[in-house]
């Protein structure tokens, strides 16, 4: 009998996922790109629209709403014992060119919806009075956690605008090459970090961005809920997705250059085109990716930019971002390894100078905590929610904030595994499946 307090608990959990879902579409609206497509860049006014719907949400939701210089939005609902580490969940509701609704925002507005159902779990005193109620925390009018709970809506975890990824959650981590960089770092139209972000309302007289900074210890457990990105789970007919491990990604930035020219007048063996170079290293990135042996190594030339850009005119410049995936480090260092050495070796034999060489960043890869995993475990079996553990291909904030913290996440169903791309769609069923699990798994996690 000491488990039908849990039973009652757990029973009484509601997700509203009409008003959720109301809030994704909402959400989306805030958009650079028509629908369905979603385009929503770091600090443009879309952006700072959408930002100010979250702090509102927020705020109804009954949290206390906090920003750092960066635009990190931290949403705190005090615990009863306010002086332990909080418990944080959250994602990131930056949105790349034209993708869809539910990246990043499942994690973010199902956090706040999270809230809500402990929230509304005020009644349960009432009919469970007399069962074991201690381990559960609540006072008369309700569910109240021990440690306080945050909702963190993280800045940029795509890599759009300037070209690092993750780095709200990179810098609360505490990476000091990161707060060095920004402070020259430049956007596509040499806009400045600094000016783009004091534009949005952020960093206004500081220029050291390290109080954004956590100190370890500073979160008791972070917790991600997030669309999986990948077909297994639906294929599977699996409700819920436990990460175990986040792959480790990389990103590289190349330049060619030559001598370009008239695209008539320039006989083949005159030239050296920077155009033709880097179409050899992205077929060399596949090659470098297959050889790895292992399904598990990925590599892409997302961008690939010819200068001037103009059919009669011999490419004079090259630029190429590289993005090289793999759940084994080592393996993936070689990748970049071997793509540093052909970037070097076309450039020697096409007369072209390789004139950038940068890599952005090389992450290594993130465990889960197993504690966090369990309550995970525990939560979908209580819910009568099929589930696995798996890895995360895609990295997400959680991939940082496991430097500081323990981490763990939700993944759910995405139909056919649809992401970075307008078709990516998640069940109104689903999404409130993770809620659930993510609004359980907090509640047991708050207690520990
Ligand atoms: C970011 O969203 C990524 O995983 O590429
Ligand atoms: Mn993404
Ligand atoms: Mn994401
Ligand atoms: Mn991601």
């Amino acid at each position: 009998e000491s488990n039908s307090f849990a039973t009652d608990f757990v029973s009484s959990l509601s997700v509203d996922a009409l008003t959720l879902q109301k809030q994704i579409d909402e959400l989306s609206t805030f958009s650079d790109t028509p629908a369905p497509s979603v385009t929503r860049i770091l600090y443009s006014e879309k952006d700072v629209l959408a930002r100010r719907y979250i702090k509102n949400l927020m705020t109804l939701a009954g949290l206390s709403v906090r920003e750092d210089i960066v635009g990190n939005i931290f949403g705190r609902w005090t615990g009863h014992e306010a002086e332990l580490a909080p418990l944080a969940t959250g994602s990131h509701i930056d949105a790349i060119p034209y993708s869809g609704k539910y990246d990043g925002v499942v994690g973010v507005l199902g956090a706040i919806e999270a809230i809500n159902v402990l929230k509304s779990i005020w009644y349960i005193d009432q009919f469970s009075f007399g069962l074991s109620c201690a381990d559960w925390n609540f006072n008369r009018y309700g569910f109240k956690p021990k440690r306080s709970l945050e909702v963190i809506m993280f800045t940029s975890e795509e890599p759009t605008r300037f070209g690092i990824s993750c780095l709200g959650s990179r810098l609360l981590a505490g990476s000091e090459a990161l707060a060095k960089d920004l402070m020259s770092t430049v956007d596509s139209q040499n806009i400045s970090f600094l000016d783009a972000a004091r534009s949005a309302g952020y960093a206004k007289e500081q220029d050291d961005l390290s109080s954004v900074f956590l100190k370890k210890g500073s979160y008791s457990a972070f917790l991600e809920l997030h669309i999986e990105q990948g077909p297994i789970l639906e294929e599977e007919g699996t409700s819920i997705g436990i990460v175990t491990a986040i792959a480790a990604p990389a990103s590289l930035k190349v330049d060619f250059e030559g001598n370009g020219g008239h695209a008539g007048a320039v006989l083949m063996p005159k030239r050296n085109d920077a155009g033709l170079a880097a179409a050899e290293l992205a077929l060399a990135v596949e090659k470098h990716v297959l050889d790895s042996g292992s399904v598990d190594t990925v590599g892409t030339v997302g961008i690939l930019e010819l200068h001037p850009g103009a059919i009669n005119s011999i490419p004079s410049k090259s630029h190429l971002e590289i993005d090289t995936r793999d759940i084994d480090e080592k393996r993936r260092n070689i990748v970049v390894e071997k793509i540093h050495q052909s970037a070097v070796s076309i450039a020697k034999t096409r007369g072209v100078v390789l004139s950038e060489f940068k890599i952005i960043n090389q992450d290594p890869p993130a465990l889960s905590e197993k504690l966090i995993i369990e309550a995970a475990e525990a939560a979908s079996k209580e819910l009568n929610l099929t589930h696995k553990l798996m890895i995360s291909r895609a990295y997400h904030d959680s991939l940082f904030m496991a430097r500081v913290s323990p981490m763990g996440m939700i993944f759910i169903p995405c139909y056919k595994g649809y992401s970075h791309k307008p078709e990516e769609y998640a069940s109104g069923q689903d999404i409130a499946n993770g809620v659930k699990v993510l609004a359980l798994t907090l509640a047991k996690l708050s207690l520990q």
